[in-house]
């Protein structure tokens, strides 16, 4: 388990080591998953380079999904691909404009990558504990999704 404002070092490292994009985001989602024990569905969905507004799949680590293509402005992350900001839902049960990919999922936080001011990516984090994400969370998850910036 690593604390998460210990989260960010780690990640950096990540980032800067050898490997193609698909390779580092996926040791992002096992370092996440495996070292916030909350965290337990956490991956990433790209700008689809192929159709505009819409979201596809990339990599992840916990329970396979139904939802490999979001539109943008549907569910919890094509909200944030709209937007451009971060979403955290601490009760996904209270929310109308969700899809749900487990029902044991009880809350999730989407945050976007936005590199020059385009939305690129975002990672998105499914928890079965209620309200787990604090504002420290939400904090250092906006900061790596900065530094992932770097990759796109
Ligand atoms: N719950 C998300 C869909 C993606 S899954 O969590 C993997 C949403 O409402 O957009």
């Amino acid at each position: 388990m690593t604390p998460i404002d210990k989260i960010r070092a780690p990640i950096q490292d990540i980032i800067t080591d050898k490997g193609t994009r698909e390779q580092k985001l996926m040791r992002v989602c096992e370092f996440l998953h495996t070292e916030v024990p909350v965290f337990d569905w956490v991956g990433f969905y790209l700008a689809d380079p192929q159709k505009e507004k819409n979201l596809i799949l990339g990599p992840f680590v916990g329970e396979p999904t139904d939802h490999t293509e979001i539109g943008y402005g549907v569910g919890i992350c094509g909200q944030s691909a709209d937007t451009l900001h971060t979403f955290v839902v601490q009760d996904v049960n209270k929310e109308s404009n969700y899809l749900s990919c487990s029902p044991t999922v009880q809350s999730e936080i989407v945050v976007p990558i936005i590199k020059d001011g385009t939305f690129v990516a975002q990672l998105d984090i499914d928890s079965h504990t209620l309200a787990p994400f604090s504002k420290k969370h939400q904090s250092v998850l906006e900061e790596v999704c900065q530094d992932l910036v770097a990759i796109f």
